[in-house]
């Protein structure tokens, strides 16, 4: 059966680097269903083989050695263009125009992708209600897929969720996070429920509390235009750090279906306890790198943070009294994305050095990128000195263990999409639930000013005052750059 994507936004940044460049390896490694056709529509001017070759050029430049000339003229034959602006009716009838002449996912899936600048996706999904000869499922399955920021608080998320299902039944939308389609953080459900010996442990009698850090060393350079009204709650909270923290606290589904995974996220959102103004001051910080305010588009005296760090508490059963320390930064010392699941100490002190190592028990490093493995740190007797003792670590790295290249988290996704599977798509109440938890923190910083917004030095670990916010805790971040041996 022939499908279709049809991209939005198809001229942008993110068809460019992302879905094409995805499609395509999906193409090369045989995983594409054959006849799939992509249809771009955007404002630019294209003809088809302009399209083609404007893509070429720069999915070679994106995947370097993985580029075949053979393979890409093969699948550029099925790259179309309609150029037209989404406000206009009559360019949505000639998108249809040619969709029909191509029969393009009829009998199959037809896909629509989001992929414009935020402020469309309105525009883009009510013309497609408006024009029944595109969102009719007479034909073929109709799917609708909405990049991230879905909203910018709960506020326009439910005007948004309510305009989608105007047109759209929820099964047919599938909401990207793309750090679902992250090998090592679908990995992270493997390891919890694939395996035996971890499960029992995973719970407040045996962890004294989560970290999860996505810390970028890359400044906001030319994005400050959405930076500046995002910030790093909006830009990496509400999304990658609370679907990596769900994740980490939900509950085993009866099965791996889409629906039932999806509730279990929902629980560990429903359970995490709701800040007052007052808990925001103690229990979030927020920074801002010096220079910030020097960069294109910034305002000269702008409070936005380009780093925040949170305390969580997750109410239930399993997690009760465990916290979970979420940061994200820009311009810190390195790019990694970590867990780390930090154990308690044995309840009884046997070997003095213990004392000397309260901050060293056992503790499990998930790297999520760009080292991709896991790190299991314990302690160890140091060889001819007494009772003295070492943290070492036992570790798994996907690239030596499985030498081939990590596909990038589009190609998953986008397979996903075609198969109809929305497992690592979120949900709209799980959406809703993400900025309900966000909203309360960025208003109360933008009522009250507090906690003050500290500045930092870029290509360090955030402000000093993050460091010195969980030492009040007796506790310690894990500052390493991962590099796994
Ligand atoms: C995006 C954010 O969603 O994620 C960016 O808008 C951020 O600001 C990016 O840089 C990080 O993604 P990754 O996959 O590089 O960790």
């Amino acid at each position: 059966m022939p499908n279709a994507f049809i991209i939005f936004g198809a001229s942008g940044d993110l068809t460019t680097r992302k879905l094409v460049p995805a499609l395509y390896q999906l193409h090369r490694k045989k995983r594409l269903p054959a006849g799939t056709q992509i249809v771009g529509f955007s404002r630019t001017r294209f003809s088809h083989e302009q399209w083609r070759a404007h893509l070429g050029e720069s999915t070679s430049r994106f995947i370097g050695q993985y580029f075949q000339q053979s393979s890409w003229d093969e699948f550029a034959k099925s790259l179309y263009y309609q150029p037209g602006d989404v406000s206009q009716a009559a360019d949505l009838e000639s998108l249809a125009g040619l969709l029909d002449q191509m029969k393009a996912g009829a009998g199959g899936v037809r896909v629509y992708y989001l992929a414009t600048a935020p402020q469309f996706y309105e525009t883009v999904v009510t013309r497609l209600g408006g024009c029944r000869r595109l969102a009719d499922e007479s034909q073929g399955i109709c799917r609708l897929v909405i990049e991230k920021p879905f909203g910018s608080d709960l506020k326009t998320a439910r005007e948004l969720n309510e305009i989608v299902h105007r047109v759209f039944n929820e099964h047919q939308v599938y909401r990207i996070d793309h750090y679902l389609g992250k090998e090592t953080v679908q990995n992270i459900l493997v390891f919890r429920f694939a395996n035996s010996i971890f499960e029992p442990l995973w719970n407040r009698n045996y962890i004294d509390h989560v970290q999860i850090t996505a810390a970028e060393e890359v400044t906001v350079g030319r994005r400050a235009g959405y930076y500046e009204t995002a910030g790093a709650l909006r830009d990496m909270f509400q999304n990658h750090l609370l679907q990596l923290l769900t994740f980490t606290a939900m509950e085993v589904p009866a099965r791996f279906d889409a629906d039932l995974v999806r509730n279990e996220k929902v629980k560990v959102l429903q359970s995490i306890r709701p800040f007052s103004p007052e808990d925001v001051a103690e229990a979030t910080v927020r920074g801002q790198y010096a220079g910030y305010r020097n960069e294109e588009g910034v305002a000269a005296d702008s409070q936005t943070a380009t780093f925040a760090a949170a305390k969580l508490h997750v109410d239930n059963w399993r997690w009760q009294g465990v916290p979970f320390y979420l940061r994200s930064g820009k311009a810190m010392s390195c790019r990694t994305t970590q867990i780390v699941i930090q154990f308690r100490q044995p309840p009884h002190v046997l070997f003095p050095d213990l004392a000397r190592h309260k901050n060293e028990a056992n503790r499990l490093v998930i790297h999520i990128q760009p080292a991709e493995g896991m790190q299991l740190h314990f302690l160890t007797k140091v060889p001819d000195a007494g009772m003295k003792m070492r943290l070492t670590d036992l570790e798994f790295r996907f690239d030596t263990e499985f030498p081939e290249a990590m596909p990038d988290a589009y190609e998953r996704l986008l397979l996903d999409v075609l198969a109809g599977d929305a497992s690592l798509f979120a949900r709209s109440d799980e959406v809703e639930l993400a900025w309900g938890i966000v909203d309360p923190i960025r208003m109360s910083w933008e009522r009250t000013g507090l906690p003050d917004l500290a500045i930092y030095e870029p290509e360090a670990w955030g402000p000093i005052e993050c460091q010195k916010w969980l030492w009040e805790d007796h506790r310690e971040w894990l500052d390493v750059c991962p590099v796994l041996k």
